[in-house]
């Protein structure tokens, strides 16, 4: 045993003479913490060296942020004596030297200095000398934040200031931070932080400023907490006055229409509030306001004629307005275009009109086909009676034979005798056959003069 502490030790002198990296006889997890005022913090150090091998003696100390420096606990192996002023407060955990602190306080913030040495039993020359710092904060968590906005109401945009406020009842050191629509705010040259984020001023206002304001309040024992909604609504516009059509020709601002055609205009613009719409019409050197609101419809019937309009938008409450031009042309524009698009696929409309042709024919004839060579088959046994009988089921339903005309095909039972069929014999040679034993008449041809004897005759 005494063997192993002293070769842990020349081990880690060859070490640290050859590296400079002294090897660690304690370890500390964690050299921060972030404490909770008001409840208990554990100083935790773990010691990598048989304690019943060795000598120590240390002491732990606290220097608080101002440079007070104060010692907490004096050790050995044995003993410990914890500052009188501290008896209540701190609890010195032997034998692995962690330091216990029953309640915290802003007092307690600052760094704790563990010192210790490590003598090995039987070595009087080397003492490991262990020094570690932690450092601690104490906070409070974070309360609820609320957010407030000035001016309350919408304000127009280039013209106001918006300041917004985040507060917090309780909480240390907080750290606020903006969202707009759920996302963080961007950096920008309108936006002016306060120090620690809690007010925000946007000077001055823009459009893309529009939206849902939260903020969030966070500290170091106090994950993000988020606050409730807060609306900026900001007065614009208009702008991208845009006039479509979806009827006639358009080419930049001028629209070709047919004659006599009813037709429908367009008048869009990007404003809060929704703007107000004229058109308004330029003739002779003249102005004509046509009508009011986003559409404008119009019949025109004189060929060749072209004709100036405008569309105004105008935004009440931000004062502005914004217009576009555009001309009308009116023009016989169908023929023109029926031929285009007639031009346009003049293969493809030939060829599905060939493709239907051929599909229409291709059926008829496969309809036809299928009428003349499938015949309405009867099945008897033809042996067992005399052949005059035979005749009888062709006539046994009625007398007259008109409605029996057809191709007809016999089929003896197989097994008493060679089965044949005829089908889709050609009536020229009905009266040549004359097999008796298997296939006897495809069609009657003509009405007989007496119904009796039509099948054999
Ligand atoms: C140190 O000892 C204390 C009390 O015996 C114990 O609560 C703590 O978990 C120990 N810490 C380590 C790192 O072993
Ligand atoms: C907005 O703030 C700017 C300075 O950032 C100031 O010059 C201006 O007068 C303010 N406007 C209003 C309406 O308060
Ligand atoms: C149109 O009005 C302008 C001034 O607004 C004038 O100078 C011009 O002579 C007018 N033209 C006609 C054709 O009236
Ligand atoms: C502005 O125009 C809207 C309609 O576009 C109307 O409802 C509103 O009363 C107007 N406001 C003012 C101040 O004129």
């Amino acid at each position: 045993m005494e063997a192993k502490g002293g070769t842990v030790l020349y081990a880690c002198s060859v070490v640290l003479i050859l590296t400079g990296v002294s090897c660690n006889f304690i370890h500390i997890s964690s050299l921060v913490h972030h404490g909770v005022e008001g409840e208990p913090l554990l100083l935790s150090v773990a010691t990598h060296f048989p304690l019943n091998e060795t000598e120590i003696q240390g002491t732990w100390s606290h220097t608080t942020p101002s440079g007070t420096r104060t010692t907490l606990v004096t050790f050995t192996k044995d003993t410990s004596i914890t500052n009188m002023m501290f008896r209540n407060h701190l609890v010195f955990s032997e034998p692995n030297v962690s330091l216990f602190i029953q309640k915290l306080n802003q007092m307690d913030e600052g760094d704790y200095h563990l010192n210790l040495n490590i003598a090995f039993h039987n070595t009087t020359v080397h003492v490991i000398k262990e020094d570690r710092t932690v450092r601690v904060t104490v906070d409070v968590p974070v309360s609820h934040p609320v957010v407030e906005k000035s001016p309350s109401y919408a304000v127009i945009e280039d013209e106001a200031n918006v300041t917004m406020t985040c507060s917090v009842k309780r909480g240390t050191r907080v750290r606020f931070k903006w969202l707009r629509n759920n996302v963080s705010l961007a950096p920008s040259d309108r936006y002016h932080y306060s120090q620690d984020n809690s007010t925000l001023v946007i000077s001055p206002v823009r459009k893309e400023d529009k939206g849902i304001y939260c903020c969030v309040a966070r500290n170091p024992v106090s994950l993000g907490q988020s606050s409730r909604a807060l609306e900026l609504n900001v007065y614009y516009g208009p702008y991208n006055l845009e006039v479509n059509s979806i009827y006639g020709l358009r080419t930049g601002e001028v629209f070709t229409i047919n004659p006599g055609e009813l037709v429908f205009f367009e008048c869009r613009a990007d404003s809060n509030p929704p703007n107000s719409y004229v058109w308004i019409s330029k003739r002779h050197n003249t102005t004509e306001v046509i009508t009011e609101g986003p559409r404008m419809e119009v019949l025109f019937y004189r060929l060749a004629q072209t004709e100036e309009y405008l569309c105004r938008a105008f935004n009440n409450v931000t004062q502005k307005q914004d217009e576009a031009q555009f001309t009308l042309i009116v023009a016989d524009l169908g023929t023109e275009k029926e031929k285009h698009t007639q031009e346009g696929h003049p293969v493809s409309s030939l060829a599905a009109i060939a493709a239907c042709s051929l599909f229409v024919i291709g059926f008829m004839l496969l309809f036809f086909l299928r009428r003349t060579c499938h015949p309405k088959r009867v099945i008897m046994s033809i042996y067992n009676r005399p052949f005059s009988e035979q005749k009888r089921p062709h006539r046994s339903g009625h007398e007259d034979a008109t409605e029996d005309f057809g191709i007809y095909e016999f089929v003896s039972i197989p097994g008493k005798m060679d089965s044949a069929q005829a089908s889709c014999r050609s009536l020229a040679r009905l009266e040549s056959i004359q097999d008796m034993h298997t296939t006897i008449y495809d069609v009657i041809r003509h009405v007989p003069e007496t119904q009796s004897h039509s099948l054999l005759s």
